[in-house]
């Protein structure tokens, strides 16, 4: 009984940057509780052999090359999910940048727009085009993967800490805003987790014994610790929980 209701069987999942990292953790875990997959990102490449990976798996997935930060993009993605199986009834917003790292005062003003554009417009992009999907077919999900940065920035991740506030307040906001439309909004901040994203972070001797001293349980994040938590909340097992900021950090912000 309570197995079944982390089962996404008969559902369809979009995950933005599902080729790597945290994304492909949530796309493979979405796909063995049931949910046919599209996975997008970037570089055809990585869609291309992600698909084969998933699909070796046992799953139901296609990919899509797409820079999430481009105008226009999310419409085509939201349009090739349907396309390809009919529905779309989760958007996982996880496709994230960072080009700069330092000061404030060092980042120019291009690479503040981009960071923006891809971590903050898109998921606001994606989740409208996917909202007349999800009310048609009577409700859906948008999990955003957000930060620690989110609550607690650190130094050197000034303007990424900045647009991960502003995805949890994005979050927040369709969460109020669309409810009554049996569409949930949900925000994850992961901690420190192995990924080639964070790499300068976990590689740096200094900032990994930085992170570990303020975390609960000092161990480096894997993927996979987000996956279950994103299986929960896009998943009947979490269908009262709307709005919601939920750290996996090891305990990082406690
Ligand atoms: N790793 C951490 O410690 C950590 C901590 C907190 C939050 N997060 C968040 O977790 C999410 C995933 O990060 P990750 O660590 O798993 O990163 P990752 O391993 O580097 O994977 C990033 C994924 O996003 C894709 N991507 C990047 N830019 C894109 C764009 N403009 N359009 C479409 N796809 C794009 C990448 O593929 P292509 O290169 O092919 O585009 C890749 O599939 C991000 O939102 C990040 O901010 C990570």
């Amino acid at each position: 009984m309570t197995a079944n209701r982390f089962s996404l069987d008969g559902n369809v999942a979009l995950v933005t940057g599902g080729t790597r990292g945290i994304g492909k953790a949530i796309a493979l875990a979405f796909a063995e509780a049931g949910a046919r997959v599209m996975v997008a990102s970037r570089k055809p490449e990585a869609v291309e052999s992600t698909v084969k990976e998933l699909q070796a798996a046992g799953a139901n997935a296609e990919g899509i090359a797409a820079n999430v930060g481009k105008p226009g993009e999310a419409k085509r993605l939201v349009d090739a999910t349907v396309s390809a199986f009919g529905d779309i009834g989760i958007l996982v917003n996880n496709a994230a940048v960072n080009p700069v790292f330092g000061p404030v005062e060092n980042t120019e003003t291009d690479a503040f727009d981009k960071i923006i554009a891809v971590n903050v417009r898109a998921p606001f992009d994606l989740a409208k085009a996917a909202r007349p999907h999800f009310i048609s077919r009577g409700g859906g999900v948008v999990l955003n993967i957000a930060s620690i940065g989110a609550i607690t920035p650190d130094a050197g991740l000034g303007i990424y800490s900045v647009s991960k506030a502003a995805l949890v307040s994005l979050t927040q906001v369709l969460a109020k805003e669309w409810g009554k439309d049996k569409i949930r909004a949900n925000a994850i901040c992961p901690g420190l987790i192995r990924t080639d994203f964070s790499s300068t972070l976990w590689q740096n001797e200094r900032i990994l014994a930085h992170m570990m001293n303020r975390q609960a349980i000092p161990t480096l994040g894997e993927p996979d610790d987000i996956a279950g938590l994103a299986l929960f909340l896009c998943s009947d097992a979490g269908r009262f929980c709307t709005g919601g900021i939920h750290m996996a950090d090891g305990g990082y912000t406690a």
